[in-house]
């Protein structure tokens, strides 16, 4: 594992320590131009060029080709060494366009049968220009927003020659302690599943090869977000039909448009690692989904099935991972070492090898690197953190951000304010704004919260700040040598409590105060879990103390997943959930505490009151007492604070007018429900419309509700719409544990339309075979 860390922590050092020898201009594809003319022509021509390519091929280049490397990777065979001979078919981390391209002349010019690599990269949100997490993302209720900053993500990515993102990662998670969460879409299938689509659209375009698009891997294939006690790695157990019906369906909505990749999960499923498992792989990814993409492992998860107690040695995990239907293994190399005695023992066939490594080359083929192995330098120099990236990101950020509580309309700031405190550990911070995953980008970019409220005032408000407290992590992050983790100054309690003081005392100086609170940068993403949801360190004193002193107090949130602000929500005025919001997260932030933009995104989780509520979600069943639902616990509250679908703006809506376009629908066919939305307050504003459903009775209980339509409009100031949502009755459907088999059982359904997961508007249909 130590390794890993390392290798994830030298990005950097190697991007900047670029070779002289890379101007384009200095290769010529000359080698490959007869393979080119016939790779512009369709399928048949591809799978004519695969096939001829595979024959000339011996087992160990086609396992080479099975075999990706990591930066830095310490071996006794340099990479360029691997290239040459064969070895590697793939890289992740290099971002440096000089390597890039000098790395790919070795292929495709030395290489015997001069093979383009692929690079791999995480571009999870953003590349060097940071947009919202991914959860963020989903918190603007908007696909078009998330497609659009995964197509600006995927701009920059390529323009370095990165041709492969890992992501979209579409894991479903309804347990806030796990650290990933915030690399998903949430806790709900239905809007889980629109996300990756969109996501999948952004990065790689209208088709695989599109200029300026990367390839998409759509993971951890699958229930990685419903790992034991939200601790990262811990197993995960699912039942079979929430398998399909929660976990699964964004995965397929990512297969059906057309993720060219997929990675598997590390933990073990139902006792089975996702490295090795044959039902995920097999049965539901190629027999019922029919992909023909590739799929690539988790980071040495093929070498770890031994570590797992599954395989019995390198060989074993070699051989249950290609079985599986693993094609290419990331950074171990049980592949290169084990696999070919494997085929000649025949433990593997070796037309299970020339399927892998067909389902390589023709992804290979797909993104054009046959044609065009090379990256125009000039697109590095040109293409990083422009304004139009800038721009993209800020209104990312903005139409992500969801306003939690805003008592007596405390926001939007009035612009006559004279003096403003900017109090928090977070609120200068330029790392800690672009949240995790943030590997290309650079701190120096951010714009923090102070520095966004300061340009947003050039002159003659009094704007003061302070850190007021410290906030650390109790265990070493994965990340730390890349970003490090926030580390004590304050060496005594004395110096610490001077500093608690020093920003009480601001916060007593000014007419309103702006806490920015959270979780710094390491403390959300891998191996970022935790047992307790409360703001880390004494930045909950620090808050009860803002607020004490009587001084209106806004709290902006950084973070990525819901924290404990159950004190907040009944004694801080305004709540503003930024998430973390990226490279223009302070612009944005100013932009939507002073009301040049109206906040409109919605959460895409339920936020518990208390981290002893998790696993909380909004879709349970009935019960047989679904009456007073929060009373499940007899020392508290078993509602959650916020629920699902929730946000609030600076403006109102009324919604009524409720109609179906049928009371009785054929199964498969689809049903219209309109509702008219007015903006009936003072300015422009965002309403997320929702749609939600109920199977009264079936083969198996139903979720009391489920989300199965949505759409954001924008409104201005009284103007009204009629705002139509297909229903479409296949979304009805779902994997009985009865019947093990999914179907839309006719009966009669529940429909609400509103603007959260309690929505009131209420109407009936009846859905007939
Ligand atoms: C993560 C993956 C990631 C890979 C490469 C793993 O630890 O689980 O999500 O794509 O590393 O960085």
């Amino acid at each position: 594992m130590s390794f890993r860390f390392t290798s994830r922590a030298l990005v950097r050092q190697f991007a900047v320590g670029s070779l002289s020898l890379a101007l384009l201009g200095a290769f010529s594809p000359l080698s490959i131009q007869p393979q080119a003319q016939e790779a512009r022509q369709g399928t048949a021509v591809a799978d004519r060029f695969v096939n001829d390519l595979l024959q000339r091929m011996t087992l160990e280049e086609k396992i080479g080709q099975m075999s990706q490397i990591a930066l830095n990777q310490k071996e006794s065979v340099s990479p360029d060494e691997r290239i040459l001979r064969g070895q590697v078919g793939s890289f992740l981390f290099l971002t440096d366009a000089k390597e890039i391209n000098r790395l790919q002349h070795l292929a495709v010019e030395k290489g015997r049968l001069h093979i383009p690599l692929i690079f791999g990269f995480d571009v999870i949100h953003g590349f060097r220009t940071i947009y919202p997490v991914p959860l963020a993302l989903a918190a603007s209720w908007d696909p078009a927003q998330a497609e659009e900053a995964q197509r600006m993500a995927a701009k920059e990515a390529s323009a370095v020659g990165i041709n492969w993102t890992f992501a979209p990662m579409v894991d479903i998670a309804r347990d806030p302690r796990w650290g990933r969460i915030m690399e998903g879409a949430g806790e709900d299938p239905y809007l889980g599943s629109r996300m990756a689509e969109a996501q999948v659209r952004g990065f790689q375009g209208d088709e695989i090869g599109s200029p300026e698009h990367i390839l998409t891997s759509v993971k951890h294939f699958a229930g990685y977000g419903a790992a034991d006690g939200g601790r990262d790695y811990d197993s995960s157990y699912i039942s079979e039909d929430r398998l399909w019906n929660v976990y699964l369906p964004p995965f397929e909505a990512a297969v059906r448009a057309g993720s060219g990749s997929l990675m598997t999960a590390y933990m073990d499923l139902n006792d089975v690692p996702g490295t090795g498992n044959n039902f995920l792989l097999h049965e539901v990814l190629r027999d019922k989904w029919k992909f023909n993409g590739f799929v690539v492992s988790d980071w040495e998860s093929v070498q770890n099935l031994t570590t797992h107690g599954f395989a019995s040695g390198p060989k074993d995990a070699a051989v249950r991972a290609i079985n599986a239907g693993v094609d290419m293994e990331m950074t171990s190399h049980v592949y290169r070492d084990e696999l070919a005695a494997a085929v000649k023992q025949g433990l593997v066939q070796q037309s299970t090898i020339d399927e892998a490594v067909r389902r390589i080359l023709t992804m290979k083929y797909r993104l054009g690197l046959f044609i065009n192995p090379y990256v125009l330098p000039s697109r590095a120099e040109t293409e990083l953190v422009t304004s139009a990236q800038r721009q993209a990101a800020r209104v990312a950020a903005e139409r992500s951000a969801v306003l939690l509580r805003n008592e007596g309309d405390l926001l939007p700031l009035k612009s006559s304010l004279s003096s403003i405190a900017v109090i928090g550990p977070l609120a200068d911070s330029k790392p800690d704004i672009m949240g995790s995953w943030s590997l290309a980008g650079h701190p120096a970019d951010s714009v923090t919260v102070l520095e966004g409220i300061r340009k947003r005032f050039p002159s003659g408000v009094t704007i003061s700040s302070a850190e007021g407290v410290e906030i650390e992590r109790g265990q070493p992050s994965i990340f730390d040598s890349q970003f490090p983790s926030p580390q004590p100054v304050l060496k005594t309690d004395a110096g610490r409590d001077a500093e608690f003081a020093r920003a009480i005392a601001l916060v007593k100086q000014s007419q309103v105060a702006v806490l920015v609170l959270g979780e710094a940068q390491t403390m959300s993403g891998e191996r970022a879990s935790r047992s307790s949801l409360t703001l880390p360190g004494r930045q909950q004193q620090l808050l009860e103390a803002a607020v004490a002193t009587g001084k209106p107090v806004v709290l902006v949130l950084l973070n990525g997943r819901p924290l404990d602000i159950t004190w907040a929500s009944q004694h801080v005025p305004a709540i503003l959930d930024a998430w973390y919001p990226g490279t223009e997260g302070g612009n944005a932030i100013a932009n939507l505490l002073f009301g040049d933009a109206n906040p409109g995104g919605k959460l895409p989780v339920t936020w518990p009151r208390d981290v002893g509520q998790v696993p909380i979600y909004y879709a349970h069943n009935l019960t047989q007492i679904p009456d007073a639902p929060d009373t499940r616990y007899w020392d508290g509250s078993s509602a959650p604070l916020y629920p699902f679908g929730y946000g609030l703006s600076y403006t109102k809506f009324r919604l009524d007018g409720l109609k179906v376009s049928t009371a009785s629908v054929k199964s498969g066919s689809p049903l219209t429900v309109s509702i008219e939305v007015q903006n009936t307050g003072p300015v422009a504003g965002d309403q997320v419309v929702q749609l939600y459903t109920h199977q009264r009775f079936g083969s198996a209980s139903r979720p009391v509700r489920e989300l199965k339509a949505f759409r954001r409009i924008s409104l201005k100031p009284g103007e009204k719409q009629t705002v139509a949502l297909t229903l479409d009755t296949h979304d009805l459907g779902f994997w009985s544990p009865q019947t093990h088999r999914w179907s839309i059982e006719p009966g009669t359904f529940d429909l609400w339309v509103g603007v959260d997961s309690t929505a009131t508007e209420h109407a009936t249909f009846t859905v007939s075979p």
